[in-house]
């Protein structure tokens, strides 16, 4: 995997999950439980999942699901004490990286509409627009924007 200076980026396993739902807790108005990332680790042949240390601790993670040449993004996340530092752009150009040595061409995901900083991120590295998911969201019925790369264009 990749060791820049302090950071690292490596497969998630069940001894981060502590770790992880820390992040998710910290990132998301309706976070995952601990069980549903040890099924995605343990059962779920198409997901893959990444975690971002820093000084061996994780501030981090993203996960994703592969099937045949298509990609989608579950979640990414950084948290907030670590936000703003260029970790959440490595992490997603590692992923776009890791995805097209995969043999993937697409990659797609999907984010609030309010969520600007995420989707400007995902713009910065590439990502389009691609149409509206109405109602997505259960907690608010916010809208979902989808989103997606060609992995053999983006950045
Ligand atoms: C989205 C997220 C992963 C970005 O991580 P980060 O490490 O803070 O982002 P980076 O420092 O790598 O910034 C990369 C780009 O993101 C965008 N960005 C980051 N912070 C921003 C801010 N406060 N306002 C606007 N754009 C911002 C910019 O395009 C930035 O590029 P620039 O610095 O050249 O302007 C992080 O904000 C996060 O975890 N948010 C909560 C969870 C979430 O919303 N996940 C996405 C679900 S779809």
């Amino acid at each position: 995997m990749i060791d820049q200076a302090k950071a690292t980026i490596r497969f998630m396993t069940l001894e981060d999950l502590d770790a992880v739902v820390e992040v998710e807790r910290n990132s998301f108005s309706t976070p995952w439980d601990p069980g549903i990332f040890r099924n995605e680790i343990t059962s779920n042949q198409f997901a893959h999942y990444l975690v971002y240390e820093l000084n061996d601790e994780i501030i981090g993670y993203c996960g994703l699901w592969i099937v045949m040449d298509e990609a989608q993004i579950t979640n990414i996340a950084i948290h907030s004490k670590h936000r703003g530092y260029k970790h959440g752009e490595r992490l997603l150009s590692y992923v776009i990286a890791f995805v097209k040595q995969m043999g993937v061409l697409k990659l797609s995901l999907e984010v609030r509409v309010s969520n600007n900083v995420a989707q400007s991120l995902y713009r910065k590295m590439g990502f389009q627009e691609g149409g509206v998911r109405k109602n997505y969201y259960a907690d608010n019925g916010e809208d979902a924007l989808v989103m997606w790369v060609n992995v053999n264009e983006g950045i």
